[in-house]
């Protein structure tokens, strides 16, 4: 066993959040209906997992807030922005997920914390307008005014550290641009308003100028572009994106693997959701959606290899399509139609109805990004973190790299890094010593 390679979470750790929606609201209370004993964080492996160390024979397998120091959820405290007044006891209210006798037990503590004015700016997410906006000034005075309000925050409580999870809408689509290349050209363009510049890359450039951790939710570009990862380095800070991986794309990644495995063709893969929150609304608008699209559509490329199984993969047909429907609120439906060939190319079919909720899928990969990015800083790791890609659908990772999709390798990676950070041995499953006479 080596020394552990992170500093203790010692003091509050304040969490940040950019969007105080659906998703936002429902971690929030969450976490605090935890910290109350009035629930258990399912879905969390920061709260739950277990990890494997050592050799087989040893049986050891702790818990891995045992293995590396991570932030008590007693120790955390929320904030954040969005363009609506609602503090996040109204916010939590309207999003209808979490049982309104639930949140009233809590109440207090949700209506305490109150949004901050947010840099929003219409043109980026068209179905939507609030009042909680700043004013005037370049993109530039507006990452100045979020630093601000990040510094007050930390002094009002009290806090030693500081993450930001970006929970806002999904932003119109955009293309990496000279302006994103490098922090000068970053920098240039938020003092002269380039349109390039999302209000997502102005937290994200607030947060990243400060040395605070910053994970992207959606699958806006935000921190996803050679500036912020420049910069990400030059102030010694980890950042992971993009778009939370939980409803479908999460099904899809873990049953394309096990397909890839037996070597089972597809012909086809057709999936569909219709969803009533106010991220289906937005996501209602063409430019919105071509964002969401993009990222749902890049998973299966990368886990089944056309380009060298072509005759299983080379012709399958790929389709994500989102259909606004407010009568389901938060509750999604997600189905996917699989036409898949077996031996000799004889078809078969697989359904799948996942009757999902998106911001209980969603809440605790909120926490666990946040306490992990937090655990990086602590680690001295800076730049993208590849080994959180477990938590998104389209993950971030160093140029020349393609990302990997595949859930359990995923899952592997990330235990690794908690092995390497926890100074215990990385397991690498070759497992034939234990047959040696
Ligand atoms: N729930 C899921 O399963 C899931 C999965 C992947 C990604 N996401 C993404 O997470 C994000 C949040 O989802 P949600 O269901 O909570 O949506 P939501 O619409 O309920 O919440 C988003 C909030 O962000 C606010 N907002 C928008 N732009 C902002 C800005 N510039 N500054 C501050 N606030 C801003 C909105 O007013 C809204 O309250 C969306 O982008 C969504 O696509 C969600």
């Amino acid at each position: 066993m080596g020394e552990v390679k992170a500093t203790p979470a010692t003091g509050k750790l304040g969490i940040l959040i950019p969007g105080l929606g659906a998703v936002a609201t429902t971690f929030i209370a969450g976490c605090i209906a935890i910290r109350e004993g009035l629930g258990q964080p399912i879905g969390s492996i920061t709260q739950m997992a277990t990890i494997r160390l050592g050799k087989r024979t040893e049986n050891r397998k702790p818990h891995i807030k045992d293995v590396v120091p991570l932030a008590d959820l007693k120790d955390i405290v929320f904030g954040g922005w969005d363009l609506f007044e609602d503090n996040v006891y109204e916010a939590a209210t309207n999003a209808e997920v979490l049982d309104q006798r639930l949140l009233d037990k809590i109440k207090d503590e949700l209506s305490a914390i109150k949004p901050m004015k947010a840099v929003f700016d219409k043109n980026y997410v068209k179905r939507l307008d609030g009042p909680n906006v700043k004013t005037g000034g370049t993109k530039m005075e507006l990452a100045e005014a979020v630093m601000a309000d990040i510094e007050k925050f930390k002094a009002d409580n009290g806090c030693e550290r500081v993450v930001m999870v970006w929970c806002g809408s999904t932003e119109i689509y955009i293309e990496e641009g000279d302006v994103h290349q490098t922090v000068a050209s970053l920098e240039e363009g938020l003092r002269n308003n380039d349109e390039g510049i999302a209000p997502s890359m102005i937290y994200a450039y607030a947060a990243l100028k400060m040395g605070i951790p910053y994970a992207n939710g959606a699958p806006n570009l935000s921190c996803d572009v050679p500036a912020m990862v420049e910069l990400a380095k030059q102030t010694g800070t980890p950042i992971a994106g993009k778009d939370f991986k939980t409803g479908q794309t999460l099904m899809k990644t873990v049953l394309a693997p096990g397909l890839k495995a037996r070597y089972l063709g597809i012909a086809g893969w057709f999936s569909t959701n219709i969803l009533g929150n106010r991220d289906g609304a937005v996501l209602d608008d063409p430019d919105n959606f071509k964002t969401k699209e993009v990222s749902k559509l890049g998973v299966l490329e990368e886990i089944l290899e056309p380009e060298l199984h072509p005759e299983l993969y080379g012709d399958m047909y790929h389709k994500v399509r989102i259909n606004y429907y407010p009568p389901r609120g938060d509750n999604k439906e997600g189905w996917d139609n699989i036409d898949i060939t077996g031996w000799l190319g004889y078809p078969m079919q697989i359904k799948v109805d996942f009757l999902c909720r998106d911001s209980i899928l969603a809440a605790p990969l909120v926490l666990d990004l946040a306490l992990f990015l937090d655990l990086a800083k602590r680690a001295e790791m800076k730049g993208i973190q590849e080994w959180l890609s477990f938590y998104l659908k389209s993950p971030q990772v160093a140029k020349g790299l393609y990302p990997q999709h595949d859930l359990f390798k995923q899952f592997e990676k990330l235990k690794n890094v908690v092995r390497h950070i926890g100074g215990e041995e990385i397991i690498n499953h070759l497992g034939l010593d234990y047959y040696e006479e």
